[in-house]
């Protein structure tokens, strides 16, 4: 039986509306090179990752320069104009458009464009605690905050336990078969572990970083630079 590979699938089909930035957030330039392209090199430098796919927009109008900038990547990564109007259906459409060249025991690492900070390291420690379990998993924060149930008029009604509460991250990493089936079934999930999860599943949670956090808003930018500057 062939090996397992792993595979990266990034969707970076959004519009990044809550930044209100010229272009869609994953292109905007970040410590000297464009957002999606510091997460398609963190992939391609990563051995153990065997292809990178990317999920673009069917009008995207940025990529091809993106990777013209990026000469290096040609060989690493492919371009699916395959986006859908969620992330959950641009995800489900790549899975799709990538499956002549996976096999469904595969592994499939799902990571947010909008997540720069991600390292080498981070994909290698989830690969390394998921690779044995037959569910798949995802990098997550311990919640460390208390937490509030705010109202409408913007006041705290409840304060909610964070015991056991973990804020989910990407890479989400699953066999290709389990997650397209689990997508298939979902009505609209945020993440891949929430499609998982309604399968009765129950991933594996694995200790991610701060610095994976995902740019949302304008301020997010400026803390994005000072960790890539620092350890680009
Ligand atoms: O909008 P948000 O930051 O939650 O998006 C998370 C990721 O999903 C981003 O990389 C974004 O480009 C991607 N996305 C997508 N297709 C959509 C919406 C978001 O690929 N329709």
């Amino acid at each position: 039986m062939t090996p397992s590979r792993h595979f990266a699938l990034i969707p970076a089909a959004g519009v990044g509306a809550r930044m209100g930035a010229e272009c869609p957030k994953q292109y905007m330039p970040l410590a000297g090179k464009l957002m999606l392209v510091h997460v398609l090199d963190t992939f391609a430098s990563c051995p153990s990752i065997a292809h990178t796919y990317v999920v673009v927009s069917k009008e995207d109008g940025y990529i091809d320069e993106a990777l013209a900038g990026a000469k290096h990547l040609a060989d690493r990564v492919t371009v699916l104009h395959a986006g859908g109007p969620t992330r959950h259906q641009s995800v489900l459409n790549g899975l799709h458009a990538m499956r002549a060249d996976a096999t469904d025991n595969d592994w499939v690492l799902v990571h947010d464009a909008a997540r720069p900070g991600l390292t080498g390291e981070l994909i290698d420690r989830l690969i390394g605690a998921v690779k044995n379990d037959p569910v798949g998993g995802l990098l997550a924060l311990p919640v460390v905050d208390t937490l509030k149930r705010g109202n409408a008029e913007g006041r705290a009604d409840a304060t909610v336990p964070r015991d056991g509460l973990w804020a989910a991250q990407t890479p989400q990493m699953f066999r290709y078969a389990l997650l397209r089936t689990a997508l298939e079934k979902a009505t609209e999930v945020t993440d891949e572990a929430s499609a998982i999860e309604t399968l009765g599943l129950k991933p594996k949670l694995v200790e991610g970083s701060p610095r994976n956090f995902k740019i949302t808003l304008p301020h997010d930018v400026a803390l994005a630079e000072l960790h890539l500057k620092g350890n680009p």
